[in-house]
């Protein structure tokens, strides 16, 4: 070869090999996932990298805490696929400095066409499956409407433009997915061919690898529709079109009636105090905030502290509180748009003595119910949860989900997302235990429209009139009681965020009628003491996945994300 040709040769092949980098991983692939940061500013905690970057580019335009966890929920819809979505649903609340805490309302509801027993055999018992896969298993989605609706209400600059643009650019151009999506992807594979008989940017052939481009095309173009047109580019049109027409395909029953009536509801936080701090969290169809204040207050004047961190002693009196307020949940609560929750009798000092009253600091109660709920392990990287403190000191808390990992895991061809499996939230049969192994009662079952209970608990605590913590976290049933721990481990322990997000949990649920620990939580001491006082135990890998920040007195804020997912991120402006 000539040194020309040698030249020539040279430029084709840096080219190429330029070319194929690119393809592989576009820009946004140089992420890396940090646990903590601290900012005197602004903060965001999140599920993802990208997700985080899209919240705080919108700060850093002037946005405020409601710009920008709209822009960063609908980037999760993106990135984070299994759990962020525009097929699902979720809870927001939103203190604007100065102002009342609000709390919105958008989660899914069940379409007009379900029943009571939808899910059940002509002898009356449940069919496995139906109500977690497939497209019976959805509830109407309210994300979009929810997060529109947010953004119209409280946003600073309210510009759909400037806050979606973050999330139709990582659909379009693709991103490098980590080995925590590519792990996630891989373990549903089957799923995803079995219940979607199309290609769709899911499905390869081949694992899954960390740094592969996941490019989303449809899911782009409905973002721009949303974009450019509101919540009528998803609840009407060529979107909604798509949505009745997956649930044509697969005997579904959501129809355009269900998507137009669709509406996210503003409604007011359960708000009690605890030792002094003041706490706003989730109301129904959320038990989040009425089973978070009944634990606390129960609590409140028993000497944890003196008791001692993790001790047999300590845990016991929270488990026990948890077992009173858990079988409360599964025996009273529901939408309370449906079914008359006596929430004020539930929540007064008079009852919640009475609950303390029946806790024997010996000795563990039994949880007696006539169906026992089997013992499920909990791993839970399913559902979101986003913390976001601005620099005018609004904080927002909002988590949200499609229910399982990736919904239901039917995808909606022409419009490019998974639609949730929410309808499992609600009590299919009394006493048959859901995903998360919680039962439910005539509080919780299906009727059309109604929302199903959740347990998804963002909360705001705040002190002396400022923000203090802004946390929630995805686990399921465990949400509540991972809330309340990190809450303890600040307020009564006096741990930093850090030590009371990384902390080891435990978990009482009422059935199955035994605390669940993560694995290696407590000494052994406490462990055969808590066996001796009549609880059993069981382990579990990993129990909810916290994000929160603090705000100290000086207004310095420290946001962390929790080891236990991998890609969660903290940020601050
Ligand atoms: O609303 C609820 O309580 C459940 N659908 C939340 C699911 C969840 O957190 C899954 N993640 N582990």
């Amino acid at each position: 070869m000539t040194n020309d040709k040698h030249l020539i040769f040279l430029s084709f092949f840096l080219a190429f090999i330029l070319i194929v980098a690119c393809r592989q991983a576009p820009k946004n692939s140089q992420y890396i996932s940090q646990k903590v940061a601290t900012s005197d500013k602004a903060m965001v905690v999140a599920a993802h990298p990208l997700a985080v970057k899209v919240g705080l580019d919108i700060l850093a335009q002037g946005g405020n805490a409601i710009d920008a966890i709209v822009g960063v929920q609908f980037a999760l819809a993106v990135v984070y696929p299994r759990a962020g979505n525009i097929g699902g649903g979720g809870f927001m609340l939103y203190d604007e400095k100065g102002k009342q805490t609000t709390a919105l309302d958008f989660r899914e509801k069940a379409p007009f066409g379900a029943t009571k027993n939808m899910y059940l055999d002509s002898l009356g018992n449940p069919i496995t499956g139906l109500s977690t896969k497939g497209a019976l298993a959805s509830g109407v989605p309210g994300s979009v409407d929810g997060l529109l609706q947010a953004l119209e209400k409280y946003g600073k600059l309210k510009d759909r433009q400037l806050v979606m643009q973050g999330a139709i650019d990582l659909a379009s151009n693709g991103f490098a997915i980590s080995q925590n999506e590519a792990d996630r992807l891989n373990k549903y594979a089957s799923d995803f061919k079995t219940l979607n008989n199309f290609d769709f940017p899911f499905v390869k052939d081949g694992d899954w690898k960390k740094g592969d481009l996941l490019k989303q095309s449809l899911l782009a173009k409905t973002l721009q529709k949303i974009q450019d047109e509101g919540r009528k580019g998803f609840y009407e049109g060529d979107c909604a079109a798509a949505i009745i027409q997956t649930m044509a395909d697969n005997k579904g029953i959501i129809v355009q009636r269900d998507l137009t009536r669709y509406q996210a509801k503003w409604k007011t936080p359960i708000q009690f105090s605890f030792r002094g701090y003041d706490i706003s969290s989730m109301p129904l169809p959320s038990s989040g905030g009425i089973v978070l204040q009944q634990i606390l207050k129960i609590l409140e004047p028993l000497p944890l502290d003196s008791l001692g961190f993790q001790t047999a002693e300590s845990i016991h009196l929270i488990s026990e509180a948890e077992r009173s307020a858990y079988e409360n949940r599964a025996t009273y609560l529901g939408d309370s748009d449906f079914y008359n929750v006596p929430v004020e009798l539930l929540l007064s000092e008079e009852y919640i003595t009475s609950m303390r009253d029946g806790i024997d600091r010996e000795k563990a109660q039994k949880s007696n119910a006539e169906t026992v709920a089997p013992s499920q392990t909990l791993e839970s990287f399913q559902t979101t949860h986003t913390s976001i403190i601005d620099e005018q000191g609004n904080s927002a808390s909002l988590t949200t989900t499609l229910n399982s990992n990736y919904g239901s895991k039917l995808y909606v061809r022409e419009a490019g997302f998974f639609l949730n499996n929410e309808m499992d939230d609600f009590s299919v049969k009394p006493g048959v235990p859901n995903t998360y192994g919680l039962i439910g009662a005539k509080a919780n079952e299906i009727a059309p429209e109604k929302r199903m209970l959740s347990s998804m608990t963002p909360t705001i605590v705040k002190k002396d009139g400022e923000p203090y913590l802004v946390l929630g976290a995805p686990g399921g049933s465990t949400i509540i009681t991972a809330v309340l721990q990190v809450l303890l481990n600040k307020t009564v322990y006096g741990q930093n965020l850090e030590e009371a997000v990384n902390a080891c949990r435990t978990h009482h649920q009422w059935l199955p009628d035994r605390i669940l620990l993560e694995e290696g939580c407590l000494s052994v001491e406490a462990r055969n003491a808590l066996k001796a006082k009549g609880h059993q135990l069981e382990e579990t890998k990993y129990m909810a996945i916290i994000k929160a920040i603090h705000r100290d007195a000086d207004g310095r804020l420290t946001g962390v994300g929790d080891p236990r997912n991998p890609d969660d991120h903290a940020q601050g402006l």
